[in-house]
């Protein structure tokens, strides 16, 4: 499998991704990426939060582990970045972001990559102590049919509770509160923070300060993927 992965890859697209405790600003800098890159943006979270909607039994499922903040089952969310993946706007490349974050998950992704001989060309890590979290969690204000992400007091809309672009109400994620937040911190040290490990050993890995400005953490991402 080590032969699938390398720093350069050779049909020139850029196959990132992100990692991250959450609110660390993955979602914001996904944004701006995907528009510099011209690359399919694969979030996982805004990916599963579409199955939560359903009445089905896995929706119900879903929905229950999303809301206390506990992590998905690998086989569910595998199944949805596979699909993913081959999106025609997937060709120029893509940005995982939120995915994986297990061994497992990784490992399974080593195979959907192999069998497309598609290689990651860089993993960064969205580095931040977990003590400045909070406030960007609690303040954070979303729109959802776009995926643009606000906050009360780093990123404000023109108009309070609307987006800048439609004009539509803005709301607040049903796991963005400080007990669910303590849930997925740990979820993230614990099963997500080791696969800095496993993509550093193949040297993939970049380590940003994700407690500065915006602007910033993306200047940072413009250095790792050498394209300012
Ligand atoms: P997901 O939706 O992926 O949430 P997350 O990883 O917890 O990350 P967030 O979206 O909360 O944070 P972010 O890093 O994107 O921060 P943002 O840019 O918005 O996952 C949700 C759930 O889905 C999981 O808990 C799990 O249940 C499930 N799930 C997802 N993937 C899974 C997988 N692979 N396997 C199993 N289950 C899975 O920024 C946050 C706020 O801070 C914003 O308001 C923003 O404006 C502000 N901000 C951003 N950058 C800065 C900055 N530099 N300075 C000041 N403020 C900033």
């Amino acid at each position: 499998m080590g032969q699938s992965w390398g720093k350069q890859q050779q049909s020139g697209n850029v196959n990132a991704m992100f990692l991250g405790p959450p609110g660390s600003g993955k979602g914001t800098q996904s944004e701006r990426f995907v528009r510099h890159f011209g690359v399919c943006h694969l979030d996982a979270g805004t990916m599963l939060r579409a199955v939560a909607k359903a009445e089905s039994e896995l929706g119900k499922r879903v929905r229950g582990l999303m809301n206390e903040g506990r992590l998905v089952d690998d086989q569910t969310i595998c199944e949805i970045i596979e699909q993913n993946l081959d999106k025609p706007e997937c060709k120029k490349g893509f940005l995982l972001d939120g995915f994986p974050r297990t061994q497992a998950q990784a490992e399974r992704l080593d195979d959907m990559l192999g069998r497309r001989r598609q290689q990651l060309n860089g993993v960064v890590e969205f580095a931040i102590d977990d003590r400045l979290l909070e406030e960007r969690i609690v303040g954070r204000l979303m729109h959802v049919p776009s995926g643009r992400v606000y906050h009360e007091k780093f990123r404000p809309p023109q108009v309070p509770g609307k987006d800048d672009v439609t004009g539509e109400p803005l709301t607040r994620r049903s796991d963005d509160n400080a007990e669910t937040l303590r849930t997925r911190l740990a979820q993230y040290h614990e099963k997500t923070r080791p696969l800095t490990d496993y993509y550093g050993r193949r040297h993939l890995m970049h380590r940003l300060d994700a407690s500065r400005s915006q602007d910033q953490v993306w200047q940072d991402l413009l250095r790792i993927f050498k394209q300012a």
